[in-house]
């Protein structure tokens, strides 16, 4: 602070980036025989150990159904390192030293007696290496374990930590609920037992590199933050486009659909993360109260405004390309666990209008889908058009509007489209592109999403975890489209009709 200022005394506290260490813990894994833990959690967690970014001590308890023992469970662990990370070295000491504070303990997750013997293990444990009683418990299971393994976690104490020291966590996978009814039942039954700083909701979009970033864009910059608003921004679009269809996930998607599985989560998040004002610290609760803001400024859609400004849809036969190759595929109701008649889409583009001060008059659209012609996620940011005056004269109609692509995936980067002279002895106006890739600035790697989210539950930073707010927002905010009929009665039949009639015709209305 600069000498001879100081702040006055008003009587609240200063908000502050908190600071975060990680210290010993064991770290208890509900679902660790199923694919997420296999994919995602154990190679994140070798990747951390790998980087000294795990306390020392720390250990890890799979509790799961299936007859294994710690040995073979620590044997899988390795193969599936081995698969799905197969660039980490696993044979050698260091995997050895990892794998030896691997355990496993059998039980099926609604036996409560299991779970005496888990808070008896992880007492054991506590001893042996000297933990304080500090406990993670990762919900990598599906979502219709989370209740009776939260109650039953209760019930044998361990919401609490092991000893005054300590502290107890819990890691809830998505998705969060179904609707904003089922959300909210969620989140009420987490806190009969556990109280919302314990609570980290998974969003694996925020735990991505490039989502990150935004923030850092956006508030490290001083040339983005004048020109963030509705004077400067056109139209902002946010896509999550896949090539892959549900891949063997029809049961799963049918329940869910690309709205619930991409949009109400991901999506969204995104887009909180572009339209946020600067919060007021870099933690978890000053971020998360910004985030929300946007969501209560979001118009709610009215049965009207879905008609108007929602389009679903479902992806039929095809051919589709991965890169060098084109396959056939199988159209959405062929898959797998898919009802031959459903109705679920696997696309969705929505319009969204953010009512407050920066963003009245700026279109939000996002779009999201299976089996688009590429994987990518991108934001573009498109910037106003120049006014019509000078450069008009002299006939440059290829001036487009500035724009700004943040890539999310893949290709990690952004690029800002600007107009500069072509090279010649006329006038011509061309697009070029100020590029950052980050491939080509950092030698690091990206890291895996995964690797970032369980890092924070360690050291008990929830800034990339969605609050229960939040999430019961961005559920008000989809649900109405979820659910709303196509027409009201005793109307004309949907909105979407007038699209037929081309040019000043409009539709008869009989008499
Ligand atoms: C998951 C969805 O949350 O995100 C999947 O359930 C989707 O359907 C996946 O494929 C996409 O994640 P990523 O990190 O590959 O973009």
């Amino acid at each position: 602070m600069p000498t001879g200022i100081s702040l006055p005394e008003i009587g609240y506290e200063q908000a502050e980036p908190q600071s975060y260490e990680v210290s010993p813990c064991a770290f208890v894994l509900f679902g660790a025989t199923g694919d997420l833990t296999r994919r995602k959690i154990v190679p994140a967690l070798f990747r951390l150990k790998l980087q000294g970014l795990l306390p020392d001590p720390f250990v890890i308890v799979a509790f799961a159904r299936r007859d294994k023992n710690d040995d073979s469970f620590r044997a899988e662990s390795r193969e599936a390192v081995r698969a799905f990370a197969p660039h980490l070295p696993v044979d050698g000491a260091e995997w050895d030293e990892f794998a030896s504070h691997i355990y496993y303990l059998r039980s099926t997750l609604d036996d409560s007696e299991g779970y005496d013997r888990l808070s008896n293990r992880l007492t054991e444990l506590d001893a042996q290496y000297k933990i304080p009683g500090s406990r993670v418990f990762y919900l990598a299971t599906p979502p219709e374990n989370f209740s009776e393994i939260i109650h039953h976690l209760g019930e044998a104490g361990l919401n609490r930590p092991g000893s005054e020291e300590g502290w107890a966590r819990l890691v809830v996978e998505k998705p969060f609920g179904y609707d904003l009814a089922s959300a909210k039942a969620l989140n009420a039954e987490l806190k009969t037992y556990f109280s919302e700083d314990q609570i980290y909701r998974i969003d694996h979009y925020l735990g991505k590199e490039t989502v990150q970033n935004i923030l850092v864009l956006r508030f490290a910059n001083q040339i983005f933050e004048p020109l963030w608003n509705g004077r400067y921004i056109d139209n902002v679009q946010i896509t999550v486009a896949e090539t892959l269809g549900v891949e063997g996930r029809g049961n799963y998607f049918e329940q869910s659909g690309i709205t619930r599985d991409m949009v109400q989560n991901h999506a969204m998040q995104v887009m909180t993360l572009i339209a946020m004002e600067p919060p007021v610290a870099l933690n978890a609760d000053a971020i998360r109260d910004e985030k929300v803001k946007v969501l209560k400024s979001i118009r709610p859609f009215t049965p009207e405004d879905v008609a108007k400004w929602t389009v679903r849809g479902q992806y039929g036969a095809g051919l589709q390309e991965f890169g060098e190759s084109r396959e056939e595929v199988t159209g959405y109701r062929q898959e797998e666990g898919v009802d031959p008649r459903s109705d679920t889409e696997t696309f969705a583009a929505f319009r969204f209008s953010i009512e407050n001060w920066r963003w009245a008059g700026v279109p939000f659209y996002v779009q999201a889908g299976k089996r688009l012609p590429r994987r990518v996620t991108e934001v573009q940011i498109q910037f106003k058009a120049i006014p019509d005056i000078l450069f008009a004269r002299q006939n440059w109609s290829a001036i487009q509007p500035n724009r700004l692509v943040i890539r999310i995936q893949p290709d990690e980067g952004a690029y800002m489209e600007i107009t500069s002279k072509a090279p010649g002895a006329q006038f011509k106006a061309q697009p070029v592109r100020m590029d950052f890739r980050y491939g080509a600035s950092f030698d690091t790697p990206i890291s895996d999403a995964y690797e970032r989210l369980i890092y924070d539950t360690v050291r008990g930073d929830a800034s990339l975890f969605a609050r229960d707010d939040e999430v019961e927002t961005a559920w008000a905010l989809i649900s109405p489209i979820l659910s709303a009929p196509n027409y009201a009665a005793g109307t004309w039949g949907p909105e979407a009709a007038n699209r037929l009639l081309t040019g000043k015709a409009a539709w008869h209305i009989p008499e």
